[in-house]
C-alpha cells in the first residue's frame, strides 16, 4: 500500500518533470485549480444532476462532478474483442457507405481512428490532413507528435487511448470541415463512441468540440471547463481543449500551460479509477 503510493508520487513527479520538458511550462501544479468561472451558454440539454455546464459558476472537483451523470441506458457491455470487432464491422460499413466519404474527392483513404478498443480516454479531432490521408492514421504529422508528447506528459502512450476526428476523409486543401459533410460523417463517430465507452473525451479545438457539445460557443470559452456528449444511448464528460495545430502555432507558455491545465483535470478524473 505504502509502496504503490510512493510509486504513484513518483509517476506524478516524473511526468511533471517530463511535461514542463516537452510543454515548456515553467511551473506546472500538481494539483488543479478550478479555472475561473465563465458562464456559458449553450443550448445542451443535460439530463438527471446539473451537467458541468450549469455548474460552471461552482467548481467542483471533477471526479464528483460525473460520478451522477446517468450511466449508458442501453448500450451493451462489450469485451475488448467484441469492442475491436463491432469498431472494424463499423469500419466496413462506414467505408461503403458514408454519404460524405464515398463521394468526397479531395482524399485519397479513411482515416477511421485507431487504439485501444476499450480506451478510457479517446481524443476526437477535426479531419485528417496530408499525412493521415497518405498513412490512414489519425494525428501522425507535426500536430500529431504534439499529441503523442501531450499523451506521454499524462503518463499514457498511443496505444493507451483512442484517436478519432469527426470527418474521416480529408477536406480539400485541409479547410474547415463543413456542416454538411459533419452532419453525415460524424453520426458514424458517434457510433464509435458508443462502442468504445470511453470514461472521458477530450474534444480538440473548435469544430470536434462544437460537434460533441452540439454548440457554437468558440473553443476559448469552453476550453477547460468539463461538458458532456450525450447521445441517446451514451453520456460521456469531455473536456474542451486547444487543437495540437493551435498550440503550435502558438507556442507560448499562456496556450502550453493552458493545455496542460485541461489535461491535468482529465488526469484527476481517470487516476482514482484507474488504480
Ligand atoms: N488534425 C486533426 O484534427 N486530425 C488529424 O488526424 C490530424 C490533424
Amino acid at each position: 500500500m505504502m509502496q504503490e503510493s510512493t510509486d504513484h508520487l513518483k509517476r506524478i513527479a516524473r511526468q511533471h518533470l517530463e511535461t514542463d520538458r516537452l510543454l515548456g511550462v515553467d511551473f506546472v501544479p500538481i494539483k488543479t485549480t478550478p479555472p475561473e468561472p465563465v458562464a456559458v451558454t449553450h443550448e445542451i440539454e443535460v439530463t438527471g444532476p446539473p451537467g458541468p455546464a450549469a455548474t460552471a459558476a461552482q467548481p467542483r472537483a471533477a471526479a464528483s462532478l460525473f460520478q451522477a451523470v446517468a450511466p449508458a441506458q442501453s448500450v451493451p457491455q462489450r469485451s475488448p474483442q467484441e469492442k475491436a470487432d463491432a469498431l472494424e464491422s463499423l469500419r466496413t460499413r462506414h467505408d461503403e457507405t458514408c454519404s460524405h466519404c464515398t463521394t468526397a474527392t479531395a482524399h485519397t483513404q479513411t482515416v477511421f481512428g485507431e487504439g485501444a478498443p476499450d480506451a478510457e480516454l479517446m481524443f476526437i479531432g477535426e479531419a485528417p490532413g496530408e499525412q493521415e490521408d497518405r498513412t490512414g492514421r489519425p494525428f501522425v504529422g507535426r500536430a500529431g507528435r504534439k499529441l503523442d508528447e501531450i499523451i506521454q506528459a499524462m503518463g499514457l502512450a498511443r496505444p493507451d487511448v483512442y484517436i478519432a476526428n469527426v470527418l474521416k476523409s480529408r477536406p480539400p486543401a485541409n479547410r474547415t470541415p463543413l456542416p454538411s459533410e459533419v452532419e453525415q460523417c460524424a453520426a458514424f463517430l458517434a457510433e464509435q463512441i458508443r462502442i468504445i465507452q470511453p470514461k472521458v473525451i477530450v474534444g480538440l479545438g473548435g469544430p470536434a468540440v462544437k460537434w460533441l457539445l452540439g454548440t457554437n460557443v468558440g473553443i476559448t470559452r469552453l476550453r477547460g471547463q468539463w461538458d458532456t456528449f450525450t447521445d441517446a444511448e451514451v453520456s460521456v464528460p469531455v473536456m474542451p481543449t486547444f487543437h495540437p495545430a493551435y498550440l503550435l502555432r502558438n507556442y507560448t507558455p499562456d496556450t502550453r500551460g493552458k493545455v496542460w491545465s485541461d489535461m491535468q483535470q482529465v488526469m484527476a478524473y481517470l487516476q482514482p479509477a484507474s488504480k
